[in-house]
């Protein structure tokens, strides 16, 4: 028997319990290995429970906090007033775990949950809502369960390459608005781990290696959501940059190299939205699990960033009571193992003030009534389908790179062509997407049929096989081009693909790099032996163009054998039609690369990926629960990420690598000039310059603005440091002017813990990537 505690009209009572899973406590090291274990195998399904039907919303209730006049600060404090400590406690918890292992013969549970990643019933007694949490990183997850259909949107990398902030808006208002016609009135999207790990299995769910430009499109998409009156999330904080060993993993980086990088796109995101909530991560960072690190959590998010909604923990990422607590955690998830009787306990023994609980409970009210949960309840009703279509198109013709584009080999045109060889990739069905917690189920299913099991095997759907969107690149480049004979090869034989191509006009060979959450990939190589199959075509037809749809970046060894590369990442419903769009020269493509891509693994600060070392005892293998049969590793590990400040291109620059493609970078079926740079100090440094588009069509440039901080600051070389979108018609000149936030051109003094602007020399550079910059100046600051 194992000892309890339990709550009963407000009062902690202790008493005795089966041990075991049901109403016992799962060990700690359990749930985070089995959430790893079970992303892996794609298998996690929260079935938390509430009373009652799915989606039944708190009764309207009538009280002094419904007085939307008054502020939500004020609106929680009243509301508070009127709550017992049980109630106080049960929202900051879900009710996951516990009831999903219910022992069997359990009756079957009723349950309000939306089935979404997350439940916390609300509170029909005080009118407080039902959470309703979806994960939502590139569209709204796990519709299949009520049958509900969501668009699945273009990755996070795709609506990076874009630039775009208008576009990132429509990105989280879409997801917003697809949320509440689903009931769900919490995000789970809304992921910014900036690149440091380029085989980063959640790669495409993130926004790139820079954390200006990752933070402010992630501040777009959470304040459009937010206007949908759904709760944003900004995740996964912090530093959580590989998933090999993500529950293990001891991320080991200086304050200065923190604040300045992957925090910084935190601290923007925040800011720039007001959102709800932020989720702490999985690893450790310096030696403290992110989830109960007062350093991330109570310094930085809260006091810093004046962050004033909650934190909630990645799925099983809690790891104590009275330590997380007080570090800043506010939400426990998605089970109550340290935040349900184990908090009330604390709580009554005085370990965790009643005035934090308060406040743990005043965030996450504050949040719903900021957000208008109580005020704007979603409504379920159906999806509008070609509204996603709309934004999912667009996302994908504004992301799709266009990396190499030799003797104007695009755009194609149709009358010219007699015959098209289109091969790989199951192009003749679909386009790949992510998986993990933010696969969206496609329309239908999986697009490619799986694999059938082994004889004896784990059934496919457990082996996490590859999603794929149904939209067919093949039907698409027939109707782009009706006149031509097109044909389609699978390519899993390059001979068979190469006698296609060497008899066609053209070749258009689809490879893919599978990414998900739950692992990375072991090397930056496309699998498969696609690199072969492309070789393999490329020898038999000289005009042989690559798509890639990719999570991370890929090592191209054919690079200089094709004419043309598209990078068009994890597309989403409308991938094919954009990619022919641009293929065919509808669209102008204008998206630039959000990361760079390597010319091999060599060059990265880490050549090998960190993996979690085998076990050193006995005692690190652990059963992720009591009574199963098989154990997992739970030995921790260092990575240290002594590239500090250089992250992605600062990296290549200081190290003078030559990257395959620059971050920046992106070509367009026009071309661009850049003119008359001025750079004054007035109230801030503002920058203006023109650009002349100098080519035949209408297209848009993503013009960059860099600076070099003084050497005395001991920066890298160069930083990003604000950008605009300029639409050109063919001959027009425009004017830009940008005037950049001294926040930007500051360092983080880890001495003072603050930031400062180093007096100096700052040189200014414009122009169309990273690596292309025409114009500079220098002015002196802070003088
Ligand atoms: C992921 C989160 C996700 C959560 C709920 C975790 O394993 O890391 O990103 O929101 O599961 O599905």
């Amino acid at each position: 028997m194992t000892e309890t505690w339990t709550l009963s009209n407000g009062k902690v009572v202790k008493g005795e319990n089966v041990p075991g899973v049901a109403g016992g406590r799962l060990r700690p090291l359990a749930i985070i290995s089995l959430t790893a274990w079970l992303f892996t195998l794609g298998i996690l399904a929260t079935s938390a429970r509430g009373q009652g039907q799915p989606g039944n919303q708190a009764p309207a209730v009538q009280g002094p906090w419904m007085d939307k006049s008054l502020s939500p600060d004020r609106r929680a404090e009243l509301l508070i007033g009127q709550m017992t400590l049980e109630e106080k406690i049960s929202l900051l918890h879900g009710r996951g775990w516990r009831e999903m292992f219910a022992p069997p013969g359990s009756p079957p549970p009723q349950t309000r949950s939306l089935g979404g990643a997350g439940f916390i019933p609300g509170i029909p007694r005080l009118g407080i809502p039902d959470l309703q949490m979806a994960d939502a990183a590139v569209g709204v997850t796990r519709g299949a369960r009520f049958g509900r259909y969501s668009t699945a949107l273009p990755s996070g990398t795709s609506e990076a390459s874009s630039w775009d902030l208008k576009l990132a808006h429509d990105y989280g208002a879409l997801i917003g608005r697809e949320l509440r016609d689903q009931g769900y009135n919490m995000s789970l999207g809304g992921g910014i781990n900036l690149t440091r790990e380029p085989r980063n299995g959640r790669t495409f769910e993130y926004k790139g290696e820079d954390p200006i430009l990752a933070g402010k499109l992630v501040g777009q998409e959470m304040k459009a959501l937010q206007e949908q009156g759904i709760i944003g999330d900004i995740k996964h904080y912090a530093l959580n940059d590989q998933e090999s060993g993500r529950n293990f993993v001891d991320v080991r980086i200086g304050k200065r190299a923190m604040r300045e990088s992957d925090l910084l796109a935190f601290e923007i995101g925040v800011k720039e939205s007001g959102v709800g909530a932020v989720m702490c991560s999985y690893n450790l960072v310096n030696g403290t699990y992110a989830c109960e690190n007062p350093y991330l959590l109570e310094d930085t998010l809260k006091k810093d960033f004046g962050f004033q909604g909650f934190v909630l923990s990645d799925w099983g990422g809690t790891h104590s009571t009275t330590k997380a607590a007080l570090a800043g955690l506010d939400m426990e998830m998605p089970s109550d193992t340290y935040f349900g009787e184990a908090l009330a306990k604390a709580v009554t023994s005085g370990e965790v003030p009643l005035s934090r609980l308060e406040n743990m409970v005043h965030r996450i009210l504050r949040t719903e009534f900021a957000v208008g949960l109580f005020d704007l309840p979603p409504d379920r009703k159906a999806v509008d389908v070609f509204a996603g279509f709309d934004v999912a198109q667009r996302v994908a013709e504004q992301g799709t790179v266009l990396l190499k584009n030799a003797q104007g080999q695009l755009p194609l045109r149709a009358s010219r062509l007699h015959s098209i060889a289109v091969i790989g990739s199951h192009a003749e069905v679909g386009v790949l997407s992510g998986g993990g917690s933010a696969q969206v189920d496609p329309p239908g299913g999986n697009a490619v049929l799986p694999l059938p099991p082994p004889p004896g095997g784990l059934p496919p759907a457990l082996l996490g096989q590859p999603v794929w969107d149904p939209s067919s690149p093949l039907k698409a480049i027939r109707a782009k081009a009706p006149h031509a004979k097109v044909e389609y090869n699978a390519g899993l034989d390059p001979g068979a693909a190469a006698a296609l191509a060497k008899g066609s006009d053209i070749a258009i060979v689809f490879v893919n790099q599978p990414t998900s959450e739950g692992g990375d990939v072991p090397s930056l190589s496309l699998p498969d032996n696609q690199d072969q199959l492309v070789s393999a075509v490329a020898a038999a037809n000289p005009h042989t163009i690559v798509v890639l749809e990719t999570g991370d970046p890929v090592t191209m060894p054919w690079i200089d054998n094709v004419r043309a590369v598209l990078e068009a990442w994890y597309p989403g419903i409308r991938g094919a039609e954009a990619i022919a769009n641009i293929l065919f020269g509808d669209v102008n493509p204008c998206a630039k690369l959000p990361l760079t891509f390597p010319r091999s693994e060599a060059d990265l600060p880490r050549p090998k990926p960190t993996q979690q070392p085998p076990p050193a005892t006995e005692a690190d293998m652990v059963s992720p629960f009591p009574g199963v049969r098989f154990r997992i590793n739970t030995r921790r590990f260092e990575v240290d990420y002594n590239e500090g400040l250089k992250v992605g291109y600062k990296w290549y620059d200081a190290e003078g690598k030559q990257p395959l493609f620059a971050f920046g970078y992106g070509l367009s079926y026009t071309s661009y000039a850049y003119s008359a740079l001025k750079a004054a100090q007035g109230e801030a440094l503002t920058v203006s310059f023109k650009v002349k588009n100098t080519g035949g069509r209408a297209g848009a440039e993503i013009a960059q603005v860099y600076v070099s901080l003084p050497p005395s600051a001991g920066e890298p070389p160069k930083r990003l440091v604000a950008w605009a979108k300029v639409q050109l018609a063919p001959g027009e000149v425009k004017l830009v002017t940008l005037t950049l936030d001294p926040h930007y051109l500051s360092i983080f003094n880890p001495d003072k813990d603050a930031w400062e602007l180093v007096p100096g020399d700052y040189k200014v550079w414009v122009g169309g990537s990273s690596r292309d910059l025409p114009l500079s100046e220098t002015v002196k600051l802070g003088q």
